[in-house]
């Protein structure tokens, strides 16, 4: 009964006596540490496992008589992160050990993951910040009174001041996404009113570069279930990005196709296109092909990292197809 419970639970339980032999060891612990249970029971815990963190943490029960938990880094045949917790129990021959052992390496991905961004994002304010800073300071220690230099001065802050605001807005965005938090209840959202939306978003620019905008496939028929405001987003931050990357008097093709089972809707430019080894990280935050050039253009990097978080909402996906200098094709994939 007592044996059955423990090998039916998702955590390792191990169990060494006043021998400092191991007495038990379940499934989970089997399958976390890759080692079947005839290589575990009767040997000695460092002998059989090679944990020496493992091997200190029944030490420290043993020595001091209160329950202890340890961190422990296993690299073969797989790199994991378990946390022992370990207590002292009654066993035939007197005083034992039961460790849990827990696979935390997913919590542990994720909090690395967390602490990456945030240092990613600490880096990326710096820079628009450092510049208007240093500005600043030039105005103040005389600039301000130069008729050539003080205006383009005050224009870099304010561009600069701008790209911070972007930064924290996107950054925000994303960290709404990711906890799914003020996403709304889905409703029908009929593309081509987003679509317009967007281009009168991006009216100004593509004016300014003379760019020609070219609709195939009925937009106006293209119905999907979800979010109007975040799916508007999504295709506005497409749109930046090929009205961005598109030469003066290029053209922006948008088509929607519908089978059964999907709705496709993309967005394809003519511009440099994106040589396929940047592709695969292309959707990651804050990945630009070009930094100093993004940066420039007023981009945070964090535009197709929030597309994609979008499309995951949606039950859907974002793909591309470029190839380097032919331009650049993205296409929103909903389900139906
Ligand atoms: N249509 C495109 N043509 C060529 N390169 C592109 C295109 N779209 C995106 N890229 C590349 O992908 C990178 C990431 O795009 P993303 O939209 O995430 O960031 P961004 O445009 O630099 O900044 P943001 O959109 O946050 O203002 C860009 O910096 C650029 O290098
Ligand atoms: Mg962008």
């Amino acid at each position: 009964m007592f044996e059955q419970a423990l090998n039916g639970m998702k955590d390792g339980v191990l169990m060494v006596d006043s021998t400092e032999t191991i007495i038990f060891a379940n499934r989970a612990l089997s399958a976390i540490l890759s080692l079947s249970q005839a290589e575990l029971i009767g040997k000695r815990p460092l002998e059989a496992i090679r944990l020496i963190e493992l091997a200190e943490l029944i030490a420290e029960v043993r020595s001091t008589g209160s329950a202890a938990s340890r961190e422990m880094k296993v690299v073969y045949p797989q790199e994991k992160t378990l946390l022992g917790s370990a207590n002292l129990i009654k066993t035939d021959n007197g005083p034992g050990v039961a460790v849990i052992v827990q696979d935390i390496s997913e919590i542990k991905k994720l909090e690395n993951l967390r602490q990456e961004f945030v240092a990613n994002v600490s880096h990326e304010l710096k820079t628009p910040l450092t510049a208007i800073k240093s500005y600043a300071e030039t105005l103040i220690h005389g600039a301000i009174d130069d008729p050539i230099n003080n205006r383009p001065f005050l224009e870099k802050i304010e561009k600069n001041a701008k790209s911070l605001a972007a930064l924290i807005d996107d950054t925000l965005e994303i960290s709404r996404l990711e906890s799914r938090r003020g996403v709304a209840p889905f409703a029908p959202v009929h593309l081509s009113d987003e679509i317009e939306q967007a281009l009168e978003t991006l009216a100004p620019r593509i004016k300014e570069k003379e760019l020609e905008i070219i609709k195939a496939g009925e937009p106006e028929s293209c119905t999907v279930s979800g979010e109007a405001e975040h799916i508007y987003r999504a295709l506005l931050n497409l749109l930046d990005n090929a009205v961005k990357y598109s030469p003066a008097g290029g053209r922006i093709e948008l088509a929607c196709a519908q089978t059964d089972r999907e709705l496709r809707l993309s967005v394809k430019d003519h511009g440099p296109g994106i040589p396929a080894e940047h592709q695969p990280r292309l959707f990651e935050r804050f990945y630009r092909v070009d930094k100093a050039r993004s940066r420039e253009l007023g981009g945070t990097g964090l535009g197709l990292s929030i597309v994609k978080h979008i499309m995951e909402i949606h039950g859907g996906r974002v793909e591309l197809k470029s190839t380097a200098g032919q331009g650049a094709e993205f296409t929103l994939i909903f389900p139906r």
